[in-house]
């Protein structure tokens, strides 16, 4: 693509002209994602990366990172940063049988600093503190059980997301089908993975991306396949989304949603949280093509100069919906049908046993912050191990960072509900409050974290259900959702309280998100202490359980309230 070229449809800039950012450059000189991660491997003088690779090695699906904790302390007795890497693992609708549970439990446990696993919100695993010296043994590891961690983060199409519903097993396992069809399409074709990580033979090939390119994409990308009326994969937090139609408990095609997302940047005007656009209703049979179209329209429209104006959303709001869903449509070769009727209701797991139409058992456990770690009194990791020994059916890690013990049969049921109480893997104590709680990492781990999120969450939850016991909501709760900076790993920007970090100990507070997720919420106040932030959360929740209409929820309660103007189209009104 030619960086001074300004292609114009109806005056329209289809390609963003100036100087390519750097990260373009990277990917070109990358030889296909090889850069020089090999010989950095070798390299035991340091335990990092070279700034190319350690941007690199993200589409391996790993992070560079450091304790942030002791940062300051190895600075000063003159040490480098104790580089480790966090690895991200892909798969797509998070399912995971027990033999690969048992083994991925034993390297977290060998081989990860904290010695936890992690359920992300976005169906996956992840490792945190893996040294150097373990990263090819952890992907030879996963290698060994068929699981992989390619195009997990960076520049490419990220792990495919699909609704954790295990009641309706037969429509969940054919859209869970799709979500692993797209992933693997999307992927890239390099081998650059099985050379590297897995010692396999380096083959001469004129090796090409035929979807992604020799650049791959713009900025990262990220697709769902979701089945209403749950919403639990936030479509809006998404590029792409395949919203399930069936008739009858088959699945008969797809109403696809484009340009979803929650990244912003605190400051910047010209970023923005954005609902995804309704393109219309296409059958099964069309959807890796439509899949390719969305990625190869936005692969060459894309923003590749400013990488903070990259994604999609901000590609359909400079070319326009309509121009970018015709381009959609011509390169795919058909034309959207109107959307069929659907609605979506919730975005919760129902924690605890459910009854397939399978007649097979689920139980969902609730996992806070998605963390599986042995706390004292309360060893999680290996509850879930003990289970995955005796378990027959499979595991599935939901959007929510729960973990659902899935396919039990009868007979089992007992014997795995025991074995979760005496792990303390079920507290029937849990709150609808704290089940409608996310946070993101945050510190100590992610090197962009401005505020606590994960290790905040707790404490914050408790004293939220102290207000709302206060106020007479007990059994109400508020969909409330904390991150370490506006990047949106813990999808704040769709919740009723969304509180994004500015500063130690210092958060912004939105406001007005729905139940549902199809509403993103607006700033309320800046830069808010804890103390003040509870205060503020007190206040609101008083005049909610005063001047409520019947049911209404805490998100409907402050828009019609006044308290916060309702965000309709983002570019538009989100700054205002
Ligand atoms: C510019 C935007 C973003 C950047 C630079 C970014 C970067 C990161 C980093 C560095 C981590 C690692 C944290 C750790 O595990 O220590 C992370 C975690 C994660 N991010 Fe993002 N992120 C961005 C946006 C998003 C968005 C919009 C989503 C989802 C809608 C998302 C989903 C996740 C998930 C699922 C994790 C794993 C941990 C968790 O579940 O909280 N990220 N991200
Ligand atoms: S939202 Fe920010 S602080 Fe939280 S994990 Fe994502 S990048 Fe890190």
């Amino acid at each position: 693509m030619s960086t001074s070229t300004i292609e114009k449809t109806n005056k329209v800039e289809l390609i963003v002209s100036g100087k390519l950012a750097d990260n373009e450059r990277m990917k070109v000189e990358s030889n296909f994602l090889r850069g020089t991660i090999a010989e950095d491997l070798d390299d035991r003088m340091t335990g990092g990366f070279t700034p190319d690779n350690s941007q690199l090695i993200r589409v391996h699906g790993m992070y560079q990172q450091d304790d942030r904790d002791i940062r300051a302390e190895r600075q000063k007795q003159k040490l480098e940063p104790l580089h480790n890497v966090m690895l991200r693992a892909r798969m797509p609708g998070g399912i995971i049988t027990p033999t690969q549970w048992l083994a991925i439990d034993k390297f977290a446990q060998d081989n990860t600093s904290y010695g936890s696993i992690r359920l992300t919100t976005r169906q996956t695993f992840q490792f945190h503190g893996v040294l150097k010296p373990n990263i090819k043994l952890m992907h030879q590891t996963l290698n060994a059980i068929g699981i992989d961690s390619i195009a997990t983060a960076g520049d490419v199409n990220r792990n495919v997301l699909c609704t954790s519903n295990p009641i309706e097993s037969a429509l969940h396992q054919e859209a869970y089908l799709w979500a692993t069809k797209i992933s693997e399409h999307l992927l890239p074709k390099s081998r650059a993975y099985a050379e590297i990580w897995l010692d396999e033979e380096k083959v001469e090939t004129t090796e090409v991306e035929p979807i992604l390119g020799e650049s791959y994409l713009p900025r990262k990308f990220k697709t769902t396949v979701v089945i209403p009326p749950k919403n639990d994969i936030d479509v809006h937090a998404n590029d792409l989304n395949f919203v399930a139609i069936s008739d009858n408990g088959k699945l008969i095609g797809f109403n696809v949603l484009v340009g979803g997302g929650l990244a912003m940047t605190h400051g910047d005007k010209t970023t923005y949280p954005r609902r995804a656009d309704d393109f219309g209703y296409i059958p099964l049979d069309k959807t890796l093509e439509i899949a390719e179209a969305v990625v190869t329209t936005q692969r060459d429209w894309g923003n590749r100069v400013n990488r903070k104006n990259a994604k999609t959303k901000y590609t359909l709001d400079r070319v326009g919906i309509d121009v970018f869903k015709a381009e959609v449509e011509k390169r795919a070769g058909i034309k959207f049908e109107e959307s069929r009727s659907y609605e979506f209701t919730s975005r919760g797991d129902s924690i605890g046993w459910v009854k397939g139409v399978d007649d097979k058992h689920h139980l969902t456990l609730f996992i806070e912050n998605g963390r599986l770690l042995d706390y004292p009194n309360k060893p999680l990791k290996t509850g879930v191990a003990e289970i995955a020994k005796v378990h027959s059916g499979d595991f599935r890690m939901t959007a929510n960072q729960n973990l659902i013990i899935a396919g039990v049969s009868e007979q089992d049921k007992a014997n795995i509900e025991k074995i979760a109480r005496d792990h303390g893997l079920i507290d029937d104590g849990v709150s609808t409050q704290r089940q409608d709680s996310m946070a993101c990492v945050a510190f100590p781990t992610c090197p962009l974290a401005m505020a606590e999120a994960e290790r905040y969450l707790p404490s914050l939850v408790t004293s939220v259900e102290g207000i709302l016991t206060k106020h007479d909501l007990a059994d109400e709760s508020i969909i409330l959702r904390v991150t370490g900076c506006p990047n949106g790993c813990g999808r704040a920007l769709l919740a009723e309280i969304g509180l994004i970090g500015k500063g130690p100990g210092k958060y912004n507070m939105y406001l007005g998100g729905n139940k549902a997720g199809t509403r993103i919420p607006k700033i309320y106040q800046e830069n808010l202490s804890e103390d003040a932030l509870m205060a503020e959360i007190d206040n609101l929740v008083s005049r909610w359980s005063v001047e409520r209409n019947n049911n209404e929820a805490f998100g409907d309660f402050v828009i019609r309230a006044s308290i916060v103007a309702e965000v309709i189209v983002s570019v538009r009104d989100f700054h205002d």
